[in-house]
């Protein structure tokens, strides 16, 4: 089968498809099938911003559409970025910039906790829908550290692992992160939903 991420991002793609090829599963880009859908993220959930970002790319490519909205909850931020991580600090900012803002936010704060959500939702032409949610805790680091991922990768830090997700190798992030963990229980839901025994 094959299913349109509701992205641009090809760190999304490779981290999905590596999960979903298991159940003969092909993800693809939107360029791949010829569409460019533009979503505005209205939602003030992560599962709505998913849903409306799948139900916007099913609709014009007449294939099923899974989408993930995810973001970085810091506890001391009142839970910020959140669903606003992709445009924290304003339109234009690059990574970077974006998790040193937060790094400044936590300045003198103690409470350096925080989790990565992530909810996955996938529509189908019929209208039939499949959701997951995934989180990982972890804590923002002082500063930055590794090489590798994207986003606020640099500065989340997972304790029991002793490494930022930018230290870790895909495999190793996508084992523990909140995308990852999404996508398993996703997995499950459409191995039922395949075998017909979903509810
Ligand atoms: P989305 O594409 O609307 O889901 O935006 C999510 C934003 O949250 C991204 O642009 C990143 O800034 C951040 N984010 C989500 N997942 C990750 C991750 O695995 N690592 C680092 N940043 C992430």
């Amino acid at each position: 089968m094959k299913m349109v991420l509701a992205s641009k991002n090809p760190h999304k793609l490779t981290e999905m498809a590596a999960i979903l090829s298991q159940l003969g599963v092909e993800v693809v880009l939107e360029s791949e099938v010829g569409i460019d859908v533009d979503v505005e993220e209205t939602g003030e959930t992560f599962e709505e911003n998913a849903a409306l970002k799948a139900q916007a790319v099913m609709e014009a490519s007449g294939l099923p559409a899974i989408a993930d909205d995810s973001g970085l909850c810091v506890t001391a931020l009142g839970g910020g970025p959140g669903v606003y991580s992709a445009r924290y600090g304003g339109e234009g900012l690059t990574d970077r910039q974006r998790y040193e803002l937060v790094l400044s936010g936590l300045s003198g704060q103690l409470d350096r906790s925080a989790k990565f959500v992530s909810c996955i939702c996938c529509v189908f032409p019929n209208g039939d829908r499949l959701t997951a949610r995934g989180e990982c805790p972890g804590i923002i680091a002082y500063a930055p550290q590794g090489e590798d991922g994207f986003g606020y990768d640099p500065v989340f830090f997972v304790p029991e692992k002793r490494k930022t997700f930018a230290q870790m190798t895909g495999e190793e992030k996508n084992a523990i992160s909140h995308r990852g963990r999404a996508l398993e229980k996703f997995k499950v839901e459409l191995e039922r939903y395949l075998n017909g025994t979903h509810q």
